[in-house]
């Protein structure tokens, strides 16, 4: 007989994607990031808000900017970190990713973060699991702490006015980075617009709340955000755009492309990046460029998600992300 699973009984939050958040809970989190900024920039950044709690980090993927950012937010907030890697692990011997889970959660973890190269993987741990389990990027589905930490560094340069015109280009296809910025934008009341070779737009996107154009000159003059993302040479992108050479001609924002863009616009990357494809070192290097502000931000972003999270405090999510 199938009943309710550990799960749904014990009434845990998580974070699995920006679709099903509520913007209460957007604001209470981006509230206690800024707070959490302040902790950074003391003397000894750290205070006690999770300490006696453990923060299990398990990333099945290659990553540097989230898994540093996880595992010192953790640190910051005084909680013990298991960090664990699928490369070396008992994953080669043919464990299962819930297995996996479980194993860390038999250890103590309080809390799961977990990135992961298949589309729904957190979510498969979250059922299974009686903790909050942070999805840290699964597949080309969804990466809301990285969309959070944008949205974050949005609003200190732009406040939290609503209607900015946001261009998200480049790999849309491919892009967990691109559904979490869309959603999450166009819930706080911003306006996005999608832009990429026709390869590398959404067959079906129906549902994404946004327009789409493949012609970047067009729409630079009218951005006050623009978002550049990664081609995922990994996933394909390359059969997707002729030659890198090509991209670099319709998509690469150089200096001639940023003196397109409105004054005051702001130039993003959640990165890694390739330079000299998506764009020029000079450009990134500029002061539209706010690439290096976006990582510090997710540092503070992901501490208040851990503290909300673990705290079990913040506005319920819905749509399932709630239980
Ligand atoms: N932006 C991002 O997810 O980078 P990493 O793959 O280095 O974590």
């Amino acid at each position: 007989m199938n009943g309710p699973s550990a799960a749904e009984l014990v009434g845990k939050r998580d974070l699995l994607d920006t679709e099903h958040l509520e913007r209460a809970f957007v604001e209470r989190l981006l509230a206690e990031a800024a707070s959490f900024e302040e902790v950074l920039h003391r003397p000894v950044p750290v205070v006690p808000a999770l300490r006696g709690k453990t923060v299990a980090v398990a990333f099945f993927e290659p990553s540097t900017r989230t898994r540093v950012s996880f595992e010192l937010a953790a640190k910051r907030l005084s909680a013990d970190v298991i960090s664990f890697s699928a490369a070396g692990s008992s994953v080669a011997k043919g464990e299962s990713l819930i297995d996996t889970a479980s194993t860390l959660r038999a250890m103590g973890a309080d809390c799961v973060v977990v990135r992961h190269g298949s589309s729904g993987a957190a979510a498969q741990i979250a059922r299974v699991l009686d903790v909050p389990v942070v999805n840290a990027g699964d597949g080309s589905h969804q990466h809301p702490t990285q969309a959070l930490a944008d949205l974050y560094t949005v609003r200190k340069h732009k406040g939290d006015r609503e209607g900015l015109r946001v261009t998200v280009v480049g790999d849309i296809l491919h892009s967990r980075v691109a559904r979490s910025v869309v959603t999450l934008f166009a819930s706080v009341g911003h306006s996005l617009t999608c832009v990429g070779p026709p390869t590398l737009l959404p067959r079906f996107a129906g549902s994404w709340p946004c327009s789409f154009q493949t012609s970047l000159d067009d729409v630079l003059p009218e951005t006050d955000v623009l978002m550049l993302l990664r081609l995922q040479f990994e996933r394909g992108a390359g059969a997707a755009i002729g030659s890198p050479e090509e991209y670099r001609r319709r998509y690469c924002i150089d200096a001639a492309r940023k003196d397109l863009l409105p004054k005051g616009a702001l130039i993003m990357h959640p990165g890694p990046v390739n330079r000299g494809i998506e764009v020029s070192s000079d450009v990134l290097d500029s002061e539209k460029s706010v690439v290096t502000e976006q990582v510090s931000s997710g540092v503070a972003v992901r501490m208040a998600v851990l503290y909300l999270l673990c705290l079990g405090e913040g506005e319920p999510q819905d749509g399932g992300a709630s239980r």
